[in-house]
């Protein structure tokens, strides 16, 4: 099963989003394709409701890494389950690089969505410097080892390998970097957990150019930001599949 994953940031308000969902209306989707969007939390609730009569999964872009308690301006995991969350994203490079969140925190997080029945969507890459100098393995080892640390049954938890360079601006990595990079991520699940989990590909996805990228055979599916806001683009980017 491929999944393929919207990701509206802080990108979108009712308006855009009564859009999507009247363009979607007129849309056909591909079947066999999981498909879920994650939401600005003011909105989850009410796109949660849209998204699940239509068989896709509603998501959080961030949670609290308490369970509950004086926190101010944070929502819990248990907050996302009230309002329909089936999975969150946690560790993705806009909350490491603004709200430096570091792979302790994302443990955390992972812990509590974990604890409340939300699947992870665990965002990990490397930076353009990273990249230049070579350590793309080495930040993706760490990133797995420190947010996984305490981990035990990784059954529930979607990984996106996303190079921080590509994210929002138009580059994308290459077929054989993207081959490598999630082979390895799996070989690193397999001997840690005896079992590898969905690896999706993110960073300036787009329709037409996608198709190239889930020919990949270890690819099981994309996340996508920027292309997502518009239902025709998403669509393009499902027929890609
Ligand atoms: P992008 O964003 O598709 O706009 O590059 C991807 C992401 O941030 O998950």
């Amino acid at each position: 099963m491929k999944y393929l994953i919207a990701n509206w940031k802080m990108s979108i308000y009712n308006a855009q989003i009564d859009q999507f969902f009247k363009d979607f209306k007129r849309s056909q989707f591909p079947l066999n394709i999981t498909y879920g969007v994650s939401v600005p939390s003011v909105y989850l609730q009410k796109t949660a409701l849209t998204l699940k009569k239509n068989g896709w999964l509603a998501g959080g872009q961030n949670v609290a890494f308490a369970e509950s308690g004086a926190y101010t301006g944070e929502n819990s995991a248990k907050m996302l389950k009230e309002v329909g969350a089936d999975f969150c994203l946690v560790g993705h490079s806009e909350r490491r690089t603004y709200f430096n969140e570091d792979n302790q925190t994302i443990n955390k997080k992972i812990n509590r969505l974990l604890n409340n029945d939300i699947k992870p969507l665990l965002c990990i890459g490397e930076t353009l410097q990273e990249y230049e100098n070579k350590q793309t393995k080495k930040v993706l080892l760490k990133q797995l080892k420190e947010c996984l640390c305490d981990i035990k049954d990784v059954s529930n938890i979607i990984i996106a390998y996303e190079p921080v360079w590509a994210i929002g601006t138009g580059k994308t990595a290459s077929v054989k970097d993207i081959k490598t990079n999630i082979q390895y991520i799996k070989q690193v699940l397999q001997k840690k957990f005896g079992k590898t989990v969905p690896v999706l590909y993110g960073g300036s996805v787009k329709p037409g150019m996608s198709a190239d990228i889930f020919k990949i055979d270890c690819v099981d599916g994309a996340l996508v930001g920027g292309a997502s806001l518009n239902c025709a683009d998403f669509l393009g980017i499902a027929k890609d599949m």
